[in-house]
């Protein structure tokens, strides 16, 4: 079974749709999502470009700031203060990678935590390892939808995650195991990572490299969640960190490059969007 990130995707933004219908009601006006993106990286242009698409989707007001890759590290700041200083502005995300001479950590601290829509602040990921409420990250909180909408039980599962980002494979770890899965976190130098993966009945793949997961890698009936985005060496399409042809058989499920974890990270980002949003207003 292929698992649509598009379809379920579309669902939660309905959803979140008919709540800021709701929300703008009550409050007089709309969530309103600010990105900003650096540079001119084909990728990020992507990624930024499908934000502001679902943000208008579901009703949001969508601001996109595009500045050069030579832009300082002390004016981006200088940005982000005016944001968050801002009290129009209800979350605030600065794409991913920045240029070198910016330094990454400092930027993500410098944005106010109740407007953190990504979920990268230190603030809310000291809360999620702390099991206290807070804005979950959306790659991760995506995944764990996938697998309930495909009915897949996560408790008592033995979860393997490949992968271990501070924005992917760390805090996907850390909500499998809050649902009660027995983790591993394995990565590109595990010792004998075929056997370790193939004995995974959850595997989520987000190591960045084309088709990374062969068939070997694949336990029968497990659950495989790619969080890949990668061009083909080959052919140039987009492919994911899982040979999806060679596994898909294996599989009781799986999730496709493009059309998985993609859509469902911007939905979740919408949903932490409007999060921010009511918790500001219902103070
Ligand atoms: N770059 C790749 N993924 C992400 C993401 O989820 N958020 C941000 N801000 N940048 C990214």
């Amino acid at each position: 079974m292929i698992i649509s990130g598009t379809t379920l995707a579309k669902e939660l933004k309905q959803d979140v749709a008919r709540r800021v219908v709701e929300a703008k009601e009550k409050y007089g006006r709309e969530p309103h999502l600010v990105v900003i993106l650096v540079g001119e990286d084909p990728a990020s242009q992507s990624y930024v470009k499908g934000k502001g698409r679902d943000a208008e989707e579901v009703g949001f007001k969508s601001t996109t700031i595009r500045r050069p890759e030579t832009i300082t590290e002390e004016e981006l700041l200088t940005i982000i203060s005016d944001l968050n200083a801002d009290d129009t502005v209800d979350g605030i995300l600065v794409q991913l990678p920045l240029p070198r001479h910016i330094d990454e950590d400092k930027v993500i601290e410098a944005i106010a935590k109740e407007k953190d829509v990504d979920g990268f602040h230190p603030g809310n990921v000291a809360a999620l390892w702390q099991k206290l409420p807070c804005t979950h990250p959306c790659t991760p909180e995506g995944i764990i939808k996938l697998l309930d909408k495909a009915g897949i039980q996560i408790e008592g599962k033995k979860a393997v995650v490949i992968g271990r980002s501070n924005i992917v494979g760390l805090p996907a770890a850390k909500l499998l195991l809050d649902r009660n899965a027995t983790v591993t976190i394995a990565h590109s130098r595990t010792k004998d990572l075929p056997k370790v993966a193939s004995e995974a009945e959850i595997l989520v793949v987000a190591i960045g490299r084309p088709k990374f997961v062969t068939a070997d890698m694949v336990g029968e009936g497990a659950a495989v969640i790619d969080v890949g985005v990668n061009r083909d060496p080959e052919t140039g399409k987009l492919c994911g960190d899982v040979d999806f042809e060679a596994v898909k058989d294996k599989a009781s499920v799986i999730t496709p490059v493009p059309g998985g974890v993609g859509p469902m990270t911007r939905a979740c980002l919408m949903e932490n969007t409007l999060e921010c949003f009511l918790r500001k207003m219902e103070k």
